[in-house]
């Protein structure tokens, strides 16, 4: 049977496979499962966490060049952490095949929960996945630690991330300081209240 076929606006031929292939290629949110990370999977959780530094260098507190000089036992023990520890936990965005594209840490640091590293792979961005990410991170905190308060540090220029955090409920609770690593660049603290 032939394909229906034509020609785009801007000469390009199409057939109807060919849209079926962009279609099925699209990535699909529903696809994808938050889950908390796995101790094992330390090499994807590596690659995820500077493929995130690289892409939006701004929107951290650490860079691509301190990170990519860890060394395999340090990834091991994030990881490890990350999936086991009593007060601090890693949420992954896994799309199967797909592998991993997002993530999201929270953790009790000097007696204070901080969320840290929240990040979606940009052609995934827009479908929520940054949203369940933060929920399940949450409801970890919720039940983990009841009743307190949760802190992140944020440069305005993430506009997204900013409009996610006020969604959840968190307010800024300070002056802009300095993001450090970046001249001109500035981050400000987030509270969700208790
Ligand atoms: C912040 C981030 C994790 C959000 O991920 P996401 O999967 O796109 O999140 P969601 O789809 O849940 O959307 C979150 C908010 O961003 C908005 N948004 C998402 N995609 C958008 C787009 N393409 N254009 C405009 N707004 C968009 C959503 O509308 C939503 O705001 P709303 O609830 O007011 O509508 C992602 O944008 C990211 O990784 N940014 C770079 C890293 C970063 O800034 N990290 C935060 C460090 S503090």
């Amino acid at each position: 049977m032939a394909l229906p076929s034509g020609t785009r606006h801007n000469g390009e031929p199409f057939t109807a496979l060919g849209g079926l292939r962009r279609a099925t290629l699209m990535p699909v949110a529903s696809a994808i499962t938050v889950r908390r990370s796995r101790s094992a999977e330390w090499p994807s959780l590596r690659e995820l966490r500077l493929r995130a530094l690289e892409s939006d260098p701004l929107a951290f507190g650490s860079t691509l060049a301190e990170e990519k000089a860890f060394d395999d036992e340090r990834w091991r023990h994030r990881a490890l952490e990350g999936s086991e520890s009593p007060t601090l936990s890693q949420w992954v965005a896994d799309a199967g095949p797909g592998g991993l594209v997002g993530s999201v840490t929270i953790a009790e640091v000097e007696g204070r929960l901080h969320v840290f590293g929240m990040w979606v792979e940009p052609r995934y961005r827009g479908q929520e996945i940054g949203a369940r990410l933060l929920d399940a991170g949450l409801r970890w905190a919720r039940s983990t630690f009841p009743g307190r308060p949760v802190h992140l540090d944020v440069n305005p220029r993430q506009v997204r991330a900013v409009r996610l955090y006020e969604s959840r409920g968190f307010r800024r609770a300070a002056p802009d300081r300095p993001l450090g690593h970046t001249p001109g660049e500035t981050r400000y603290e987030m509270v969700l209240p208790g």
